[in-house]
């Protein structure tokens, strides 16, 4: 296994390069299950969780080529296995991505039921309603879900919650279905749109992406796309959130600020100074920081997957904040490895109390799932003397070369196996 080595305590200087979005990128990658046409999909991030689903897709007989820019071209002219094998998507919950666009274009597939994982039970009940709801008949035996429909029907669907996936999956079905399909209290996030304009340069009928109620008018096919992956707004608030908390001078290009703007509104409140033009944004951070409270909530809420990257700021902040976090029932494992960097915080139910304390120094601490891990790395920047974060593979489902863009700003951070 391999850990990452910091020597924190430094101010952090310089541009960062974004990479595409993660959670674009898993259903842009599901879409090409639609069409038989070959399909071109570019900006991808060399990630983990990426290459997990291109496997996938090979698996299901997508037929994958590799470019030189890291994009991919996908045929899904020959698909011969309808079925997503435990295996797979055990390490990787976002494979139930498949299960739409799958029962869409050939009436059945069978998806291994996901599991939990670290931050939560994560069930996939609501995807299971929109399914059958249209007309779907679903079983589950031995773990598997098995899903099959002569045609799906155009239905009205409302989620009991808002899921982003369930969002997705409903969209990628409905777009073969017979009929209009309306999605209500549907996922707004920028990546469920991101899919749809992808979706519709197929030939699919959508409006309402972005808002609360999706319409989706079924057609009898869809044919290839060339499609871009939007910027990855985690990644670009991780590091935003990295030099806010170790003082310094972040410069990223190429976003759209308006998805970030639940995150750069706290950032300012902590006293952090962010500009952008167009779409570029620079942020510099001098002293120390206010503590500023958040509450996950969906989009355009403050995002679940920047929370524990704002603790991780609040630690060191001049004063006390909560964390509240709404989305998730297990997300605050970072906190325990957090307070072995010296970190003052106690956990009431789904609220974290911070109390900032002057500094942080450096630990052993290790990582429980992607985001938490991000958390530890920006603890370690923050923390005098040496922090090794262990278990890193976590981290390289969703980041592309962290230690390497790091570096890029000065940070002193090495790769090592153990
Ligand atoms: C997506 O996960 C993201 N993953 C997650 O990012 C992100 O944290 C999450 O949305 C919330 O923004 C991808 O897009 C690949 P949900 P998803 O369905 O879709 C409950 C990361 O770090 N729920 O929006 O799986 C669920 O348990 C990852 O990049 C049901 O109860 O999340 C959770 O409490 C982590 N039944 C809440 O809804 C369902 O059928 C929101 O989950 C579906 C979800």
């Amino acid at each position: 296994m391999e850990k990452l080595v910091i020597q924190g305590g430094i101010k952090l200087f310089g541009e960062v390069e974004v990479s595409g979005a993660k959670n674009s990128a898993l259903p842009i990658l599901c879409a090409s299950l639609l069409t038989s046409d070959r399909v071109r999909i570019r900006n991808l991030p060399h990630l983990q969780d990426v290459t997990t689903m291109l496997t996938l897709l090979g698996h299901i007989g997508v037929d994958v080529e590799l470019d030189e820019k890291m994009g991919v071209i996908l045929s899904g002219a020959n698909l011969d296995r309808l079925q997503a094998p435990y295996d797979l998507v055990r390490t990787m919950r976002a494979s139930v991505l498949v299960l739409g666009p799958l029962v869409a274009r050939f009436g059945k597939a069978q998806v291994s039921l996901p599991g939990g994982c670290a931050i939560g039970q994560r069930p996939v009940d609501q995807h299971i309603k929109g399914l059958e709801a249209m007309g779907a008949s679903v079983q589950i035996d031995q773990g598997y879900l098995s899903v099959s429909a002569k045609r799906l029907v155009g239905a009205e669907i409302v989620f009991d919650l808002v899921t982003v996936t369930g969002t997705e999956n409903l969209m990628l079905a409905a777009t073969l279905a017979d009929g209009e399909t309306v999605l209500r209290n549907a996922a707004m996030e920028p990546e469920v749109i991101d899919l749809a304009n992808c979706l519709i340069s197929m030939g699919a009928k959508i409006s309402g992406a972005g808002s609360e109620t999706i319409k989706i008018e079924g057609v009898p096919f869809l044919t290839g796309f060339d499609h871009s992956v939007m910027f990855d707004r985690i990644e670009a608030g991780t590091y935003m959130t990295a030099v806010a908390a170790t003082g310094g001078e972040l410069l990223l290009k190429g976003l759209d600020v308006n998805s970030i703007s639940a995150l750069v509104s706290k950032l300012t409140n902590s006293g952090a100074e962010v500009k952008s033009e167009g779409e570029d944004l620079l942020l510099r951070a001098q002293h120390r920081l206010n503590p500023i409270d958040i509450k996950t909530a969906p989009y355009p809420g403050f995002p679940t997957d920047m929370q524990a990257q704002l603790m991780a700021l609040n630690t060191v902040a001049d004063g006390t904040s909560t964390v509240s976090e709404t989305i998730f029932e297990n997300r605050f494992m970072h906190v325990q490895e957090l307070k072995r960097l010296g970190a003052q915080i106690e956990i009431e139910g789904n609220i974290a109390v911070i109390q900032g304390v002057p500094g942080l120094t450096g630990a052993e601490v290790m990582a429980t799932d992607l985001r938490a891990s991000a958390g530890l790395v920006i603890g370690g920047l923050i923390a005098s003397g040496e922090t090794s974060v262990g278990r890193i593979y976590h981290l390289d489902r969703g980041y592309e070369r962290i230690e390497e863009k790091f570096g890029r700003l000065g940070a002193k951070i090495r790769r090592v196996s153990n």
